[in-house]
């Protein structure tokens, strides 16, 4: 395999710009003035910070089934692009992701793809009807090796499904992660209930929807000796009940969406469907709180929640859209925006909140790693100075579901590195050759 050689590049975007030389897929060499062979490939990285590979432990690829708004090839371009080099693929497909023969085959088809490391995530429940368990240690003992379970999109509701969840979770060291919503508080909800959704006539989908599962499973979690985490935090209270479960030594994670972090229910009020997502867009003072929360470590790491969607089911009157909004490509961008910007993080807290605290929760050991000799090459180079404008026509989904449209974001990806070969570089994925 051909030599990589990134020229004057700042680490974590600190101290002086060094060379990084890459070869058989780990980082060889760190230092100044490194002399480059024949072949070896070269990026001019002046101006430019090298950070670990991003790691989406909340991604939807729709691989099987939905292959309209999303495969699994568009879906890994989006991520090389977005400076991710492992995605967690969620399990609300069509089959559903609960058996190891769907589970093994996600896995594949990201692998023979090879743009980024497709980790399934397995479904809890049969069919995420959330009323039997799923076969967790087929899936976790298969090929793909399954370390994480969701049934998102949907919760798993029963407290005592979830009990058992958590503690097979335990005995076979996998995680769960858990779409946090009382399904009977949101029977027909589509926004955030408060004064705005009030006005709009849409229907309200309450706060303690989430933080009453968010509670309880805490509680569960602490019962069964397990660890539990929870997908797109999207409220104050979850903010307060983490901190309070954290400070009680209970094993719980929690992600943010970069939607979460920038947008609020302001939005809503030309009714465009692209703002609908569950959960939904909340108010300026939570997405305030959770912005702290994240640069504060209650919230441990960025989670895209990339959901693609085809054109007839967003275009659409906004109580019958689909929730979801695409992700992978702008994270990046809106975590600059919202965490750099206001100075709550600095690169080196972008790369443990993108990259290292997501792989240690999935429990990843090449994912996420230090910037050292002989460390795998998962990497992405970014340009910090840079700013560009959203056009959902040219991102790599095959959707078009941005909310971003026509914001010019800051900060951009210009390359991605997998195990030392390029996956994307100047706005184009690069697959094998
Ligand atoms: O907005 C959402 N979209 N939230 C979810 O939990 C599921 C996702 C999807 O699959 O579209
Ligand atoms: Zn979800």
């Amino acid at each position: 395999m051909s030599e990589i050689l990134i020229r004057n590049v700042r680490l974590y975007g600190v101290g002086d710009p060094v060379d990084v030389l890459l070869g058989d897929g780990e980082i060889r060499e760190i230092g100044q003035g490194l002399g480059a062979g024949d072949s070896t490939e070269i990026f001019d990285g002046s101006g430019q910070l090298l950070l670990p590979g991003f790691v989406d432990l909340h991604t939807h690829l729709r691989e099987p089934g939905r292959e309209d708004t999303e495969t699994i090839e568009t879906g890994s371009a989006a991520a090389a692009l977005g400076g991710f080099t492992a995605v967690f693929a969620m399990a609300n497909t069509d089959p559903v992701a609960d058996t190891a023969v769907v589970t093994d085959h996600v896995w594949r088809r990201g692998q023979e793809i090879g743009l980024v490391d497709v980790h399934p995530v397995g479904a809890v429940t049969v069919g995420l009807r959330g009323k039997q368990l799923a076969e967790m240690g087929t899936m976790a003992a298969g090929e793909a090796g399954v370390r994480m379970f969701s049934d998102d999109g949907h919760c798993v509701d029963d407290p005592l499904i979830m009990r058992r969840a958590l503690e097979y979770s335990r005995s076979l060291g996998v995680l769960i992660a858990q779409h946090a919503e009382e399904p009977r508080l949101t029977a027909g909800a589509v926004a955030h209930e408060g004064p705005n959704a009030a006005r709009l006539g849409l229907a309200g989908w309450p706060r303690a929807a989430e933080e009453s599962i968010v509670a309880r499973d805490a509680l569960l979690a602490r019962d069964a000796g397990a660890r539990v985490h929870i997908c797109h935090a999207s409220t104050t209270g979850t903010v307060e009940l983490l901190k309070w479960a954290k400070g009680q030594g209970i094993s719980i994670t929690a992600e943010v969406t970069p939607h979460h972090l920038l947008l609020d229910d302001t939005r809503l009020e030309t009714y465009d469907a692209v703002n609908r997502v569950n959960p939904p867009l909340r108010e300026a003072s939570d997405a305030e709180a959770l912005r702290r929360a994240l640069a504060d470590g209650v919230i441990d790491c960025v989670a895209t929640d990339h959901a693609p969607h085809a054109e007839q089911d967003k275009c659409c009157e906004f109580a019958a859209a689909r929730p979801g909004m695409l992700g992978l490509e702008t994270a990046l961008s809106v975590i600059a925006e919202t965490m750099i910007g206001p100075g709550l993080l600095d690169w080196r807290g972008v790369a443990r909140v993108m990259s290292e605290n997501p792989a240690r929760i999935a429990g990843l050991d090449d994912q996420g790693r230090p910037l050292a000799v002989g460390e795998p090459a998962n990497l992405v180079l970014v340009d910090p100075d840079t700013s560009w404008t959203v056009r959902a026509k040219e991102l790599a989904s095959i959707s078009n579901n941005t909310p971003y449209e026509a914001m010019t974001l800051p900060a951009r990806v210009t390359a991605t590195f997998l195990r030392g070969r390029i996956t994307a570089r100047d706005g184009k994925a690069v697959g094998r050759t």
